[in-house]
């Protein structure tokens, strides 16, 4: 196999998103992303029992969140430099990451939000506050973004999104529900694309797909039977 496109995932939740890039690419032979490190905002939280089943070695952000004597930017810019990484990708990492780290990662560093930016996003816009503040609003349609991070909360240009109907009788759990399946197929969809070059983002700061962008063009025929809602062009009902 070529050369492996080494990736480090922060997280600080169930990981359930890191767990998709495990399952969908770290796992495959014919994928060349290897992800070379978890790093945890916190212990005991899911994502790290996860990266321990797969092999993957963990950084803790020592102290809770303080990042211990050299700091939280010192700490987080030593454990990438150590990752070696590739790309950086943030899966349920719910701290801002300080701005000397941004720029380090320029280009390189990933977020995942389970909304249409730039709806829904922002300081305190996260897990089920993203999907209640959907169901308040009235709309109809949301979905996930993968965006490059710049130093603002959910900010940075956008990679790829793609959309989920809100229904008539939706609660917060059920639509965040099946938000996450998307996610599952995005993000990997998305990580998948940069390591073979297809997508990047240029001097100009915008990004720039070399194909057509949509999440179903990788993945296995099982995976078909996660409803993405609206199928993408010529893969659907209608499509052309
Ligand atoms: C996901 O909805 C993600 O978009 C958001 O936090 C949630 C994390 O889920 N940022 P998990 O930890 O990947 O299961």
């Amino acid at each position: 196999m070529s050369e492996a496109y080494r990736v480090a995932v922060l997280a600080s939740g169930s990981g359930s998103n890191f767990q998709a890039i495990l399952d969908r690419l770290h796992a495959e032979p014919a994928s060349p992303v290897r992800v070379t490190r978890l790093v945890a905002s916190q212990g005991g939280i899911g994502a790290i029992e996860r990266a321990e089943a797969a092999g993957v070695p963990v950084s803790t952000l020592p102290g809770g969140s303080g990042g211990g004597p050299e700091g939280e930017e010192g700490f987080l810019l030593r454990t990438l430099r150590e990752a070696d990484a590739d790309l950086v990708v943030l899966a349920g990492y719910l701290r801002l990451v300080p701005a000397r780290v941004v720029r380090a990662c320029w280009g390189r560093m990933i977020n995942i939000h389970p909304a249409l930016l730039p709806a829904f996003g922002g300081e305190g816009m996260y897990g089920a506050r993203v999907h209640r503040a959907v169901l308040q609003r009235g709309a109809r349609v949301t979905g996930v973004t993968v965006h490059f991070v710049d130093e603002a909360y959910d900010r940075g240009p956008i990679v790829a999104q793609w959309p989920v109907p809100v229904l008539e009788d939706d609660t917060p759990e059920a639509l965040a529900a099946r938000v996450l399946a998307v996610e599952h197929r995005v993000l990997p969809a998305v990580v998948d694309a940069l390591s073979r070059d297809e997508v990047a983002l240029d001097e100009s700061g915008v990004v720039r797909w070399r194909r057509p962008w949509f999440p179903g063009a990788r993945f296995r025929a099982e995976d078909d039977s996660v409803p993405l809602g609206i199928a993408p062009p010529g893969h659907g009902p209608g499509g052309s």
